[in-house]
């Protein structure tokens, strides 16, 4: 059987380092598409080495744009491989234009379209990745859930045929590399343990406000009093932050080049806290022991909100929220159990 994979920004390189390497042990034959919608080195490449994922068969070298020009080139391109490969199923991850793109050329081609990460369900509904989660997990055939809300939010919405509840790929990676995990930024930036929060914003809901960005630079400066500010900051919101004249708010922080997985997770691991608005980094703070403080209105990763694990915060109630105490007990287990590539690969192979 063979699969073709999509695969396009940082979080999917980070999921294909587990679900390729269970799909070519359980014997499928897998086509590896890049959509290069990530291009930079440390935003694509450098996952690629440092997780050991195979090298792509196809790059479309979509590159950034507007999310039509992204969404359809990337349409355009894939199709053409598509029909040359002839999968027997197209695997998408998340929530990206790569997800929604892969998923649309896969089901109008008729070839049955698998979701790794369905179900997770975010306010605003307008925001992309979550219209390209809703459409994507409509015309999926198999679902495979993270959580178990993810499995509720589908059945809500009527769909139950294809579901599967299979926990979280992150966490099988996370526990893959924890050995290999790289603690030198610590010693390069004379990190004292527990004495710096990490931070990274990306989201375009909070990027592309001034007035929003700006309230969470002042919400950092006034972290910085008490603790390291590290921040290893995504081209996206350099670049706003540089468009709205904003860069004397960047001078007391430690602002740094985005970071390849295993110093992320090394930077995390030491630190006290993070403070972050990103899906994948709420969850890799949980396994490894650390608070998120979500800057968000909401979270798909409810769960670890109603543990009072993380906490959703609003820009201006960041310094408030951080250093209004601190979680103990960290319950383990809520998004599975690490096997959750292995549960894929074996789903994908049964008959029918
Ligand atoms: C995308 C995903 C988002 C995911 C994130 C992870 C969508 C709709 N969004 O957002 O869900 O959480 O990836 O990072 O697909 N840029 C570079 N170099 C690069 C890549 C991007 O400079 O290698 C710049 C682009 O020019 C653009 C900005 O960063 O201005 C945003 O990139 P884009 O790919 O549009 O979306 P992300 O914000 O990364």
């Amino acid at each position: 059987m063979k699969v073709a994979t999509i695969v396009g920004a940082r979080p999917q390189f980070i999921k294909e380092a587990v679900v390729g390497e269970k799909l070519r042990k359980a014997g499928f034959e897998h086509v590896l598409i890049h959509t290069g919608q990530h291009y930079d080195y440390n935003m694509s490449e450098v996952f690629f080495k440092s997780l050991e994922i195979k090298d792509p068969d196809y790059n479309l070298e979509v590159g950034s744009g507007s999310h039509a020009v992204q969404t359809g080139l990337t349409m355009i391109r894939l199709e053409e491989v598509v029909l040359r490969e002839k999968p027997d199923v197209v695997l998408v991850y998340g929530d990206t234009n790569a997800t929604v793109a892969g998923a649309l050329v896969a089901a109008k081609l008729k070839i049955p379209v698998a979701h790794v990460e369905a179900g997770m369900r975010q306010e605003p509904r307008d925001m992309p990745e979550e219209i390209n989660r809703v459409l994507t997990d409509r015309i999926s055939t198999i679902l495979f859930c993270p959580s178990q809300t993810a499995v509720k939010n589908l059945k809500k919405e009527g769909m139950e045929k294809g579901v599967w509840f299979t926990g979280d790929v992150m966490y099988d990676l996370f526990l893959k590399m924890e050995k290999h995990f790289d603690y030198s930024l610590a010693e390069q930036l004379d990190l004292e343990e527990d004495g710096y929060v990490v931070v990274t914003i990306h989201r375009d809901f909070n990027t592309d406000n001034k007035e929003r960005l700006e309230e969470i630079l002042k919400q950092l400066n006034i972290t910085v009093k008490d603790k390291r500010v590290i921040f290893p900051i995504h081209p996206r919101t350099r670049r706003r932050v540089k468009e709205f004249g904003l860069e004397n708010h960047l001078e007391n922080l430690d602002i740094i080049d985005p970071l390849d997985y295993l110093s992320m997770m090394g930077l995390v691991e030491h630190s006290w806290k993070v403070i972050t608005d990103s899906g994948g980094l709420q969850k890799e703070s949980y396994f490894a022991g650390k608070q998120a403080i979500v800057v968000m209105p909401d979270t798909g990763w409810v769960e670890l909100v109603q543990k009072r694990i993380n906490a959703l915060s609003e820009p201006e109630q960041i310094s408030n929220v951080l250093f209004s105490g601190s979680v103990n007990q960290f319950e383990k287990g809520i998004y599975g159990l690490g096997d959750a590539g292995a549960r894929i690969a074996a789903i994908l192979g049964e008959p029918g």
